[in-house]
């Protein structure tokens, strides 16, 4: 169902890969809500992903650029106002890669440059993105910006590996940069913490099964689901929260907040 809550709103969607992915199913969501935008991954990944369907369905320009390349960025950001004609509305970021998770990397023994390379794509990209979004003044006033992150930010899930430090400093630039954009320009800076979904990036993390039928056992709602993702975004992009900002805003069907639940019990309780 559509509540035309994004109508007139542009923006800039990255991050999606195949259909799978969150940012896949935000920008289908924005379009039914009725915004427009651009859609932009790094150009490595558009060979391998199905983008260009996902611009075709949603009537928008595809720009590749590498969020960790400032120049890219800025081409990117420039070119993107040029084709919705006018300054922007949204900006999701949708990005996360550890070399050291796709690598099988312990992280008691990680590698530093994987380290930094991870670091780098997960979280700085987001500084460089909105510092480009800042720097060329392009956010309209009352604008919204997301990230995704994850809640190995603020607790213990072994196998995440580096990507809990990626987060974590995601999370610190949501909030360091979004007191500027708050003051400065009145945009709204947040992050959605997500339970655990099914995409090319969550798959990649080791043992990932157990670990989605956990948090799903654990959260009196169950796992949200990208879908759930893209609809949370969609308030978030729209003219309802415009005072929401500086926030990590769980979307975890209420997992974050569980000591235990009954169905986790049982299964360590023997009649
Ligand atoms: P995905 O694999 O579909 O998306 C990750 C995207 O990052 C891909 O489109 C990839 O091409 C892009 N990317 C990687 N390096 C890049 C670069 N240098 N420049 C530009 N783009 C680059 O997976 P998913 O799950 O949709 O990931 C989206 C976000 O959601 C990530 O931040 C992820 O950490 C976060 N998240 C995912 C969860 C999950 O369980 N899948 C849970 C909580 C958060």
């Amino acid at each position: 169902m559509s509540y035309n809550l994004l109508k007139g709103k542009r923006g800039i969607i990255f991050g999606a890969l195949d259909e799978n992915s969150i940012a896949w199913k935000t920008a289908e969501r924005v379009h039914e809500e009725g915004g427009e935008f651009v859609l932009t991954n790094a150009p490595i990944a558009m060979r391998m992903g199905q983008i260009k369907q996902l611009a075709e369905k949603t009537g928008s320009e595809i720009i590749p650029a590498d969020a960790t390349n400032l120049e890219e960025l800025e081409n990117l950001v420039a070119k993107a106002q040029e084709i919705l004609g006018g300054k922007l509305d949204f900006v999701l970021h949708s990005i996360g890669m550890s070399v050291n998770v796709r690598k099988g990397k312990h992280y008691t023994d990680s590698n530093y440059d994987w380290t930094h390379k991870g670091w780098d794509v997960s979280a700085v990209s987001f500084h460089k993105t909105m510092s480009v979004l800042y720097k060329q003044d392009a956010m309209n006033e009352w604008g919204s910006i997301v990230a995704l992150t994850y809640m190995a930010a603020q607790r213990v899930f072994p196998d995440y590996n580096d990507m809990a430090d990626n987060k974590a400093y995601l999370e610190s630039i949501a909030r360091s940069f979004g007191y500027f954009f708050g003051r400065d320009k009145k945009v709204r800076v947040n992050t959605i913490s997500q339970s655990p979904t099914p995409t090319t990036a969550g798959q990649g993390v080791k043992g990932f099964d157990g670990f989605i039928s956990y948090a799903d056992k654990m959260s009196p709602l169950g796992n949200a689901t990208a879908e759930d993702c893209a609809a949370y975004t969609v308030s978030l992009f729209s003219d309802l929260t415009k005072r929401v900002t500086l926030q990590n805003l769980y979307n975890d069907g209420g997992f974050s907040n569980m000591g235990v639940s009954d169905a986790v019990m049982d299964a360590f309780t023997k009649e």
